[in-house]
């Protein structure tokens, strides 16, 4: 099964009670648990951490690297400062979707450079806690579309180039392909 690794970064364990008008009313144990009954149906397995420290959570994607298959991350303040946040995600090379509950574009110009989008496969924000729920579905579709291409025999065209072989038929499927391309 596909493992993700949601990280809620500082101040995040407040919501519910944080700047209501900005983040809204939901706690973070709901919204996990939101999370958690969209990874039972798709079927994918999630593990969420919440911490304050940039440290910390720069050491939760560094192990992320052979226990995940991709990271949800709502890096919060950090976005508009983190360099080494950045470099992490960009050291595990894991797909990763940035989350914003609040648009930062529409808000205070600090807040318009993210640090993360730059190495994030992609990013969502202004949706509120929906967001996440479409991170976790985009980034499971993103992992099964990957896994599946790497999967398939590479096209007839390109084997007919590879020095050496001679196209034929597979003993699996009708596609032509390489002898020795398939045990
Ligand atoms: C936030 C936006 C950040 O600018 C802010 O520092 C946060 C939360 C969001 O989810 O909207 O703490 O990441």
């Amino acid at each position: 099964m596909l493992r993700i690794l949601v990280l809620h970064g500082p101040n995040l364990n407040l919501l519910g009670t944080r700047e209501q008008s900005i983040y809204g009313t939901l706690s973070l144990e709901v919204l996990n648990r939101a999370i958690t009954k969209l990874a039972k149906e798709l079927p994918v397995e999630v593990k969420q951490c919440q911490s304050n420290s940039e440290g910390e959570l720069v050491t939760w994607i560094q192990e992320a690297r052979t226990r995940y298959d991709g990271i949800i991350i709502n890096p919060a303040a950090y976005t508009h400062t983190s360099v080494a946040i950045r470099d992490a995600i960009a050291a595990v090379g894991l797909p990763t979707v940035e989350v914003h509950l609040s648009n930062i574009h529409q808000r205070e110009e600090f807040r318009h450079r993210s640090f993360i989008a730059g190495v994030a496969l992609g990013q969502i924000t202004g949706l509120g806690p929906t967001g996440y729920l479409l991170a976790l579905r985009g980034l499971h579709d993103h992992l099964i579309a990957s896994r599946l291409q790497k999967m398939a025999p590479p096209p007839v065209a390109s084997q007919r180039r590879a020095k050496g072989t001679r196209p034929s038929r597979s003993r699996f499927n009708d596609r032509t392909v390489s002898e020795g391309s398939i045990e």
